[in-house]
């Protein structure tokens, strides 16, 4: 099968494309920073090319060279500041909207994009319970609304065009090399890895991380998938506070300073943790890797690029 990954240079975007290509798999990546470290590793197996999503012609261009039988976007503004709200619609929507729009007009009905846990808001909006897909989708703020409105624009293409366009709402995505986006479970690993120190304002505060390798996989399977049974699926993750994952850092890393301004609070503020992803583990039969494993295989990556030998 010909994948062509729009937005492939991040930091979800290799590990998904070296899946594929391990499965043997055609791969295209189209980015606006093609020369990023992460695509050094692939660059003999997947062609790659600059491009902006942004613009019509550059999408419309890739797939015509690409001619894939799907389509991936991963290409999207994270952690990007609420001041400045016109590059961060351009990329969200109209970026998005070029790929569907792209692929319709070049009879690719196949489509598979990133929404976000974040369209459900924080989970005090929610109670104290699992939220799953057909939960109402509460988020404000730029990306979390942009996400909600692209799961509409799918919506609209499937129904006007019989295109089979689906998303996935990854959790706190969470991994030694993570720049962008939700990073307080990140920094809590990477940092003691480090030997670095690393102090939050609450013990209690809730994070629901899922490693980029488990999210790598989800988009494989939801990608190479002929058709899915519904248009959006929950990942799901493991929901820990800062004082559990931190606790499970010490276990691998006994001498690690993570500190909390206060030992207690935060549970109240925290984002949305408690996410059923029963519908994707059902049709995709998707296991994730246990989480303290995780936790030692991201301390180990961060120990082995600083010349450290493994823990574990
Ligand atoms: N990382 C997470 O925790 C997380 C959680 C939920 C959802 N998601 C979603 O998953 C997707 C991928 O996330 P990621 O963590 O890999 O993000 P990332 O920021 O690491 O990667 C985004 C990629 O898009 C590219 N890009 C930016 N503007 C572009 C443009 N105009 N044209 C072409 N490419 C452009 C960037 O160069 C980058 O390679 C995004 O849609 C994101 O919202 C991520």
């Amino acid at each position: 099968m010909r994948v062509t990954v729009l937005g492939g240079s991040g930091f979800i975007g290799p590990r998904v494309m070296r899946r594929l290509v391990e499965h043997g798999h055609d791969v295209y990546c189209m980015d606006i920073n093609p020369s990023a470290a992460a695509l050094d590793p692939l660059r003999d197996q997947v062609e790659i090319t600059h491009g902006d999503v942004t613009l019509m012609d550059d999408v419309v261009e890739a797939l015509s060279a690409s001619k894939p039988d799907r389509v991936l976007n991963l290409a999207y503004a994270l952690g990007a500041s609420e001041a400045d709200p016109h590059p961060q619609v351009r990329l969200n929507i109209l970026g998005m909207d070029n790929c569907f729009e792209a692929a319709r007009i070049l009879a690719i009905r196949r489509v598979i994009y990133a929404s976000s846990l974040a369209v459900y808001g924080p989970q005090r909006l929610h109670g104290d319970r699992a939220v799953t897909e057909d939960d109402l989708c509460l988020g404000r703020g730029i990306y979390a609304v942009s996400k909600i409105f692209n799961e509409h624009q799918a919506e609209w293409y499937n129904r006007a065009y019989d295109m089979a366009i689906t998303g996935v709402r990854p959790a706190n995505i969470t991994g030694p090399d993570k720049q962008r986006g939700s990073m307080n479970h990140v920094q809590c690993q990477v940092l003691p890895a480090r030997g670095e120190p690393v102090t939050f304002p609450h013990a209690d505060a809730m994070t629901l991380p899922l490693h980029v390798e488990d999210i790598a996989e989800v988009f494989v399977r939801v990608t190479l998938a002929e058709q899915t049974a519904h248009a959006i699926y929950n990942s799901g993750g493991h929901a820990t506070s800062l004082r559990d994952l931190a606790e499970i850092v010490h276990r691998y890393l006994p001498d690690a300073e993570i500190n909390f301004e206060q030992e207690t609070g935060g549970y109240e503020g925290s984002g949305l943790h408690r996410m059923d992803n029963s519908r994707l583990v059902e049709e995709f039969e998707v296991e994730y890797a246990p989480f303290e494993q995780r936790v030692l295989e991201t301390i180990n990556a961060v120990r082995s690029a600083a010349g450290q030998p493994p823990l574990g």
